[in-house]
């Protein structure tokens, strides 16, 4: 399909699937040099990471690697200052161990920015972030990432787990916004 309409926005075929396997599959060769020997648990934020996530892991090789996956809730208005969020799932022990962050998209890094101080409160020996998409424009927040796929500009994007209110998380391409 070249052309989607979800809720009444029209988006357009932008990056295949294909492109975005292959970047996939380049970072998990990294990992499965760089992370050999350290039993990594693989933490997954849903509801967006969830096709980057198994994407991935079907390319993991690393002995004893765990995934488990979190969510992120955020509440609009509360504070002023802005959103407020709340992270839900984390149900695992994650002192002393080797972490890896699946996060589907990082913008402004807010989000990505506030979980990871959650997580480092928590004493996981190392925390690793990897991004399927970054929009490096947007970042405003200091969040390092030590794998990325694929650099965007600032517009819309849907698809590969990434929605528009609420749709469109299930096509295997990437779709960018019409305007
Ligand atoms: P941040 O907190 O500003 O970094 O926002 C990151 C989150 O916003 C991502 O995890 C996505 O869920 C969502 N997001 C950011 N840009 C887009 C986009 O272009 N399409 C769909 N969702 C997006
Ligand atoms: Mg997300």
């Amino acid at each position: 399909m070249d052309k989607l309409k979800v809720s009444g926005k029209e988006f357009r075929l932008f990056i295949p699937a294909e492109k975005i396997d292959k970047e996939i599959k380049s970072i998990a060769e990294q990992m499965n040099k760089d992370l050999v020997g350290k039993k990594p648990i693989f933490l997954s934020v849903l509801n967006g990471a969830f096709m980057f996530t198994s994407d991935l892991l079907k390319n993991i090789t690393i002995e004893d690697s765990e995934v488990s996956f979190i969510k992120l809730a955020s509440y609009e208005g509360m504070h002023s200052s802005g959103k407020v969020s709340e992270v839900i799932g984390l149900n695992i022990d994650i002192e002393n161990r080797c972490l890896v962050i699946l996060e589907d998209m990082l913008d402004s890094g807010r989000s990505m920015s506030y979980l990871l101080d959650i997580l480092k409160s928590k004493n996981p020996s190392e925390i690793k972030l990897a991004v399927m998409f970054y929009k490096p424009n947007a970042l405003k927040f200091n969040v390092h990432m030590d794998y990325k796929a694929i650099a965007l500009e600032n517009d819309f994007v849907l698809g590969r787990g990434l929605d528009y209110n609420g749709i469109g998380r299930n096509y295997p391409d990437l779709y960018i916004i019409n305007e």
